[in-house]
């Protein structure tokens, strides 16, 4: 993936034709599109390669589950196209050795430590350091830390080292671009702040100016 705007478009635009507009609308901009289950459920897994013609494609699956089964469905999002695929980390070091393992050469596994709306902070934010410590062993690529809390991408900043961190919670849910670049960011993940626009185009222009600024 490219490291350039440091923007992240999360395209959970559940209408193919919009979601693929919106894609070349921002696809010069973005350094990779994010899709979840809400576009794939909606527009078909084909949308994996489609998307890949026009940008790194991210599938945010956020695997949770036993390594056999994590091998299947990470194979599977590689083999459609996708760049990197994003688990969770809570399932433990053989799931997401597992995950590493299928894409070593393929793509590449970034690992949640910890959710970004306020129920992340229940379980997800007290285990968040340790968690990242374990994917940190298993070598994932990087990290998902929220940039609803600022201070919190700081704290998984210092125990991974240099591995990459991409931030979720810019715009809808409260977070600021630049905060959570400041704070240590790689990237940040930006939905329907740009994708719920009139103008997906021009607002992601605008963050990725705002993310320049603190660089
Ligand atoms: O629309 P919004 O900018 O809030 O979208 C954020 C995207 O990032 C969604 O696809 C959401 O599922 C995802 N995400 C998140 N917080 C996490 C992990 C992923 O918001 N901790």
């Amino acid at each position: 993936m490219r490291k350039s705007s440091r923007l992240i478009l999360a395209l959970d635009e559940t209408d193919r034709e919009k979601a693929l507009d919106i894609a070349d609308a921002v696809s010069g901009t973005v350094d990779a599109i994010k899709i979840n289950w809400p576009l794939v459920l909606s527009a078909g897994p084909e949308m994996i390669t489609e998307l890949s013609r026009r940008s790194d494609v991210i599938c945010d699956f956020k695997v949770a589950d036993i390594p056999n089964t994590v091998h299947l469905i990470v194979d599977g999002a590689l083999g459609r196209g996708a760049s990197a695929v994003i688990v969770h980390s809570f399932t433990g070091s053989d799931s997401m050795k597992e995950a590493v393992d299928t894409a070593a050469g393929r793509g590449n596994i970034y690992a949640v430590t910890e959710m970004s709306h306020p129920g992340g902070k229940e379980f997800t934010a007290p285990n968040a350091e340790a968690l990242a410590l374990v994917g940190v062993r298993c070598g994932v690529k990087g990290f998902i830390a929220p940039a609803t809390r600022p201070d919190r991408i700081a704290a998984i900043r210092k125990v991974i080292g240099d591995r990459e961190i991409l931030s979720p919670g810019v715009g809808a849910q409260g977070g600021s671009a630049s905060a959570a670049i400041s704070a240590g960011a790689d990237y940040v993940i930006v939905g329907r702040a740009i994708y719920k626009s009139d103008d997906p185009s021009k607002v992601a222009g605008d963050i990725a100016d705002e993310i320049r600024t603190v660089l």
